[in-house]
């Protein structure tokens, strides 16, 4: 009997010792301790042993059991401990390694121009009013004081859709729905696109404007200057400055051509204003008391200002882009420079 056991013995540490993994450790187990196991029969055959002899085989048999589970059991520990540690490394985050960067885009520098007039223009009170793209004859020109056989029509090639309707040319034809559709105070701006037959370094079909109009009692070119020297500081720097010069425009009386001082030379000449100290930025007047009866307003009582902002100009002057396609290509490598909101 001790002989068996020893067999028994012998055979399970042998087999234990050449299993290579958990599942046949288990296989190892079931066949020699589980239910139908070999040391299981052993003991069960305990019966055929003779009494006095009982006690003696028993010990044995424990002995044996509890050599094997030993074993076994440390066999076990070791497989588990392994299988644990593949896990750790599989799953392993390395937390020192280096985020993805996360890709941040911009808005468009005309956004960002458009952005910066609204908020300055919204600061001092206006409001803003989108006027549509397509316009007729009449909005973008007659009622603006510019009847069909006017010379000042050959100021702006335009895109006609039909004898009636056009792509507007200047967001002044926004001027009259504001007028038409509200009685002063009035005070507003309206950015959008606008479009002429004009393609050049500095000219581009499409381009956006940012007409502004105020009408209320009272209103002269001087209240027109104090707010254009307070909207060129803002957009160009404390030191800049505004001058006027005569210029035409139908629908003005007078009318204005706007210079701000150069804010790169601050005046004394440079490349951007060629060497004059000064760089023209925009167009405006007060309103022609024609325009304003045209549309049932009161000249006794208002008057109002006008002016026209060039938006790729101001994003040109200001972020130093010499050719107006430069923001309508689309070349991440120039739009990424400017990042300004
Ligand atoms: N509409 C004019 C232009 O496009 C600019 C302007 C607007 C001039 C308002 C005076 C007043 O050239």
């Amino acid at each position: 009997m001790k002989e068996k056991l020893q067999q028994i013995r012998e055979r399970a540490l042998q087999e234990i010792h050449e299993s290579k993994e958990l599942g046949r450790l288990n296989e190892v187990r079931d066949n020699i301790l589980g239910k139908k196991g070999e040391l299981t029969s052993v003991l069960r055959g305990m019966k055929d042993v003779a009494p006095e002899d009982r006690p003696k085989v028993g010990q044995w048999v424990n002995e044996t059991r509890a050599a094997i589970e030993e074993v076994l059991e440390e066999k076990i520990k070791k497989f588990q401990e392994e299988e644990l540690q593949r896990k750790y490394k599989s799953e392993k985050i390395d937390v020192t390694m280096p985020a993805k960067q996360a890709v941040k885009g911009n808005l468009h520098p005309i956004t960002q121009v458009r952005n910066q007039l609204i908020d300055i223009f919204g600061s001092m009170g206006f409001e803003i009013y989108e006027g549509s793209e397509i316009e007729t004859d009449y909005y973008n020109f007659t009622a603006l004081n510019t009847p069909q056989d006017h010379p000042a029509r050959d100021m702006q090639d335009t895109f006609y859709l039909s004898p009636e309707f056009l792509l507007r040319t200047q967001t002044s034809a926004g001027q009259i729905h504001v007028m038409e559709a509200k009685k002063p105070p009035i005070k507003i701006i309206s950015p959008g696109k606008v479009f002429r037959s004009d393609d050049d370094a500095t000219h581009s079909p499409m381009f956006s404007q940012m007409e502004g109009l105020v009408v209320d009692k009272g209103i002269s070119l001087c209240d027109l200057k104090g707010m254009l020297d307070v909207f060129v500081k803002k957009i160009f720097g404390e030191n800049t400055t505004t001058r006027l010069r005569p210029s035409y425009f139908p629908f003005t009386e007078p009318s204005v051509e706007v210079d701000v001082s150069c804010f790169q030379c601050g005046g004394k000449g440079c490349k951007l204003c060629k060497g004059t100290g000064w760089i023209e930025v925009l167009g405006a007047g007060v309103v022609n008391k024609k325009v304003l009866e045209g549309c049932d307003i009161d000249t006794d009582v208002y008057s109002g200002f006008a002016f026209g902002i060039g938006i790729e100009r101001i994003a040109m002057l200001k972020y130093g882009i010499n050719n107006i396609k430069l923001l309508f290509e689309s070349d991440l490598r120039v739009l990424d420079q400017i990042d300004d909101n």
